[in-house]
This record gives C-alpha cells, structure tokens and sequence, in this order.
C-alpha cells in the first residue's frame, strides 16, 4: 500500500500503523484520515493481522489534533461532512473485530484524542497530554468526542474536560479510565505487547465477541444488550475453540488456540 502520511509494519501478526507527519505533529489531514480508512479496511481484510497498534510518528506528538490549517477553511457544509467523514472512519476502528490498542506517545489532542478513545485500548507514555481544546479555536469536536468521552470518563468529567479545553496527563487520564496503562516512554512497545499477548493467548473468536457485546450492546437497552450477549455466547457454544478452552482446563493443560 503507498501511502503519503501512515507508516505500515507488521510484527508477529500485530499490524502497527503510524501517523507519519511529525513536522506537524502527525495532526489529521484529509489525506490521513482517507489513508487511516484505507489501513484499517486492509487491517480487517487479511487473515493474518490479529491486532492493530495505531501511533504517532516523533517523540512529541501521538496527534494534535485534526489539521487546523484545513479547518480553518471550511464552511458550514463542508465542516459536517468532514465531521461525518472522520466520524465513519473512527467507527470503522471501533467496529473492528481484532484488538485495536492506541500506543500514546505524546499529545493526543482534538482529533488525537478521539482516535484514540475509537481504540479499544489505550496504552500512554508518561508524557502523554489528551484533552479536547477544541473550544478554545471556538469549535467543537467533531470526530465523537462529545460521545465517546462521556461513555468512557462519565458525564460530569467529559463536560468538564470538553468545555474547560484543558490537558489531562498521563496519570489522570489513568486514575480516570481514559487510558489502561501508563509506562514510561521508552517502555511503550514493551507494555503494548504484553498487553496484546494477554489477549492473544485467549481465544480470538471470544475476544471479538466480547468486543461486540460489549460495544454494540452500550448502545441498546439492557435487555437487548443480554439478548445479544446470549446470542453470542450460543454462537461460541460447540465451536472448535470453546471445545479446546474447556477440554484443557478439564485436562489442567494450557489451551492452544488457533490465532487465526
Ligand atoms: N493542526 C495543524 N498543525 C498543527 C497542529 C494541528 N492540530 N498541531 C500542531 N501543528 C503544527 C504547528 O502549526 C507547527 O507547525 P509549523 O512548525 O509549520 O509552525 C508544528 O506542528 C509544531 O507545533 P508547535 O505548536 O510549534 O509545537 P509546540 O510544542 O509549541 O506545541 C501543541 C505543541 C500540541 C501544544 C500545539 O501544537 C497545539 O496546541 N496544537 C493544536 C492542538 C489542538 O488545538 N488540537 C485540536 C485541533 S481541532
């Protein structure tokens, strides 16, 4: 894939994808969010891509944000659709069915921030900064933030956190549950991958499972949330990985789950 602003590497079946524009701080150009669409629906297309890490280019910046010399530009119509744009993209990452951590690795601002609460998991560097100062340029997010902040801090914190336009570091955005793991700089990879094979040794079809109860069904009732968990679990019921989970605990050996 040729692409002008993301850098592509696959490890181990761990898809990384950087945001590559650290001249600007890998800020969210149209380009990018057209190349992110691109990796992602590559990402969910090959078999042997188990997990996807997104993260930004440098030591500063994981994003700072959508590219504000492009907003700055767009009119009334054209700001909705390039927030219905970044929307549908973002989605796209939340709606994938393989782990989606986010490798924070300095500001995750505006856009940054809400690409990386689209992730399923965030890992930051203590240096990390997230806020959404989009007030500040007298905006608002527009790639979910309004949504998604709330759904992961609570409502009183992300209205705080949204109309203040403020930065939240590393530990509070830990001690707040915007982020699963703080680490040091250097070690970010290190704790990225340790997370990621936490999951991975489990079984791949109960992970995406448990994604999509947990991610489809915050958005129904709590009725249909079980319902769709039940259907879930019936699926899983019989499959080759439940019968190997179960028979190895029967058997006190480790299961061995096919990855893909
Ligand atoms: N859009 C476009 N360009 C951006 C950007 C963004 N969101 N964030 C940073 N940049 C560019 C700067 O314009 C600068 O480019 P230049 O060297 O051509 O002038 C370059 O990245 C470096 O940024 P700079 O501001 O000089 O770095 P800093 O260390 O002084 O400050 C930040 C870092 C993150 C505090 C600051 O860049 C900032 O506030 N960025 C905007 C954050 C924001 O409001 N995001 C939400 C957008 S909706």
């Amino acid at each position: 894939m040729q692409l002008e602003t993301l850098k592509i590497a696959t490890t181990d079946g761990v898809r990384w994808i950087t945001v590559n524009r650290p001249d600007k701080l890998n800020a969210l150009s149209v380009t990018t969010i057209a190349e992110l669409d691109r990796a992602i629906g590559d990402a969910a297309g090959d078999d042997d891509v188990v997990a996807v890490v997104i993260t930004g280019a440098g030591d500063k910046a994981f994003v700072a944000g959508a590219d504000i010399a492009e907003l700055h530009e767009l009119g009334p119509v054209e700001a909705k659709e390039f927030a219905l744009r970044g929307q549908a993209v973002f989605a796209r990452i939340e709606q994938l069915r393989k782990p989606v951590v986010a490798a924070v690795n300095g500001y995750a601002l505006g856009g940054g921030c809400e690409l990386a609460m689209a992730c399923h998991l965030r890992v930051a560097a203590s240096n990390a900064v997230f806020g959404q100062p989009e007030v500040k340029l007298g905006l608002i997010p527009g790639y979910a933030g309004t949504q998604r902040l709330p759904r992961l801090v609570g409502r009183g914190r992300a209205i705080e956190i949204l109309t203040t336009g403020r930065n939240v570091k590393a530990d509070e955005a830990e001690r707040i549950g915007l982020v699963h793991r703080v680490c040091e700089p250097v070690a970010l990879t290190q704790v990225v991958n340790e997370l990621l094979g936490q999951i991975l040794a489990n079984g791949p079809q109960a992970v995406a499972s448990c994604l999509e109860a947990v991610l489809n069904g915050l958005d129904m009732s709590f009725e249909d949330g079980c319902l769709l968990e039940a259907t879930l679990f019936g699926v899983g019921a019989g499959s080759p990985e439940m019968r190997e989970g179960t028979a190895a605990f029967l058997e006190k050996r480790k299961p061995s789950f096919r990855r893909r």
